[in-house]
């Protein structure tokens, strides 16, 4: 079985996938932390992440490591632990840039396919490019204002700069984030997270 939770940005899908995965018992996989690792290692290496082949060698001699623990993924490079620095502002800004790259998308895709099922992906084209198969799919949107505010409490930014970076960033990834048709949108403004858990719990059973 494969569930797929994809979403716009600050959607809140690593905390609904977090908790949908627990709930069933199986692991949750976060797409979005392999662009976000390729960024770091991208901007560390100095590297312009506009162009794909340097950034894909560099990566390349640098294996990453994705460990799906329940309570949130980690990602590895060798002894070293990346995930700290990945929700940094400059990731932020980088990422759509190197996922826009079909050489970069075409890296993630491959390690999220030799992943043993069951387990619950999550990201941007989960439902779309790199499961279509998947026996239960979810698109979770809300309202700029709203992710602004649930990723304010995360972070010391403010919250307008918050929401313009979310907002520009919806706009650099609209090509690989359309849902799939054959997906449930739900709209988690209005919901808690243990309503939106609870809500696509119920679409995996029924
Ligand atoms: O948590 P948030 O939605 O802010 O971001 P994320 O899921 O960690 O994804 C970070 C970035 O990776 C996105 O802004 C996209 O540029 C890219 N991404 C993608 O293109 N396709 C995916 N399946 C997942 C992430």
């Amino acid at each position: 079985m494969i569930v797929t939770i994809d979403g716009v940005a600050a959607s809140g899908k690593s905390s609904v996938s977090s908790g949908v995965a627990r709930a069933l018992g199986i692991p949750y996989v976060s797409s979005g932390l392999l662009y976000r690792a390729a960024t770091l290692l991208g901007l560390e290496a100095r590297l312009d992440l506009g162009e794909a082949a340097p950034l894909l060698s560099h990566l390349q001699m640098l294996p990453l490591r994705l460990e799906p623990l329940p309570e949130g993924n980690r990602i590895w490079q060798g002894e070293r632990d990346l995930t700290p620095q990945l929700h940094q502002s400059a990731v932020d800004a980088g990422v759509s840039a190197v996922a826009a790259h079909p050489e970069l998308r075409a890296w993630v895709d491959e390690q999220l396919r030799r992943l043993p099922p069951p387990f619950v992906a999550e990201g941007r084209d989960m439902g779309t490019n790199v499961f279509p198969q998947a026996g239960a799919k979810f698109y979770l949107t809300a309202s700029p204002r709203i992710r602004a505010e649930r990723r304010a409490a995360e972070r010391p930014e403010d919250v307008d700069a918050i929401e313009a970076a979310l907002v520009e960033r919806d706009a650099r990834d609209r090509v690989q984030s359309a849902p799939a048709p054959d997906a449930r949108v739900i709209d988690t403004g209005p919901l808690s997270l243990e309503e939106v858990i609870a809500e696509i719990l119920k679409g995996v059973k029924g």
